[in-house]
C-alpha cells in the first residue's frame, strides 16, 4: 500500500509590508486552498492577554493564553479577508492596529508562546491545500513544503504601501514615524533567538519592490505548477 500523499503547502514568510498578506489570499482563492495567517494569531494572543491584564513579560500567562485562544476565521464576502472572530466578538479591525502589531512582535520572541501556537497552526493543513502566511512557515512550521516562497521589498516601499493603505483608510500617518516602526519590527524579528525572521535554505527569495501585485502572484503560481 502508498502512503497517502502529503496536503501540498505554499509557505509565503517575509517581513511587515512585502505585500504578503494580498498575495496570500489571493493564491489561496485561485487555488481554491485554506489560509492560514500565523500573524493574526501572534496578535490575537497579545490582544487576548491585554484584555486579561496580563503583562508582557508573564512568559507563562501569554503561553496560556495562546494555547485557549478561542479564535474563529470566518470567510468573508468575496474579495474581503476572514472576520476574526475572538471569544464571539469580532476583532478584526482590533487587531490591525499598528499598537497589535507591535505587541505580537514583543510576545513573539517568546519561545512558550511559539511553542504553544505551532499545533494550532500546523491543524490549518487541510486537503486540498493550505497557503501559509508568515515569518518562520517554511523555516519551523511547515519545513517539508513543497513550495516556499520569501517576499520581501525595501523598507521604503513597505512603509509607503502601509501609509497609502492607512491614508485610504483615513487614518493620519507620519511615513518617518512608519519607516522607523516597520524597521524596529524588522530588527526584532530578524534577531530574536526564536524562529528569526530569514528565508528557508530551499525558499525562493522574491524582492517585490516594483513589482505589482498580480506579477508576484504569477511567480508563485510560476513555481506552484513546477511543484
Ligand atoms: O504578519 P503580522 O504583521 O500580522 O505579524 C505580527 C507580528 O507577529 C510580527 O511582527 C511577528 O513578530 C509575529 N509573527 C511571528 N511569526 C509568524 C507570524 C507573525 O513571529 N509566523
Amino acid at each position: 500500500m502508498t502512503a497517502a500523499k502529503p496536503v501540498p503547502v505554499i509557505t509565503v514568510d517575509g517581513p511587515s509590508g512585502s505585500g504578503k498578506g494580498t498575495v496570500t489570499q489571493l493564491l489561496a482563492r485561485q487555488l481554491g486552498w485554506h489560509l492560514l495567517d500565523s500573524g493574526a494569531l501572534y496578535r490575537l494572543t497579545a490582544l487576548a492577554a491585554e484584555r486579561k491584564g496580563i503583562a508582557f513579560d508573564d512568559e507563562g500567562a501569554l503561553a496560556t493564553v495562546a494555547r485557549n485562544l478561542d479564535v474563529r476565521f470566518e470567510p468573508g464576502p468575496a474579495g474581503e479577508p476572514a472576520r476574526v472572530v475572538l471569544e464571539n466578538e469580532d476583532v478584526s479591525a482590533a487587531i490591525r492596529t499598528e499598537t497589535c502589531g507591535d505587541n505580537a512582535s514583543r510576545i513573539a520572541v517568546i519561545q512558550l508562546v511559539r511553542d504553544a501556537l505551532l499545533q494550532l497552526q500546523r491543524d490549518f493543513r487541510k486537503a486540498p491545500g493550505l497557503v501559509a502566511d508568515g515569518r518562520d512557515m517554511g523555516t519551523v512550521v511547515f519545513p517539508d513544503a513543497p513550495v516556499k516562497v520569501f517576499l520581501t521589498a525595501s523598507a521604503e516601499e513597505r512603509a509607503q504601501r502601509r501609509y497609502s493603505q492607512l491614508k485610504q483608510a483615513g487614518v493620519d500617518v507620519n511615513i518617518t514615524a512608519l519607516l522607523d516602526e516597520i524597521r524596529a519590527r524588522d530588527d526584532r524579528d530578524m534577531n530574536r533567538t526564536s524562529a528569526p525572521l530569514k528565508p528557508a535554505e530551499d525558499a525562493q527569495v522574491i524582492d517585490s519592490t516594483g513589482l505589482s501585485i498580480e506579477e508576484v502572484l504569477g511567480r508563485i503560481m510560476a513555481l506552484q505548477s513546477q511543484a
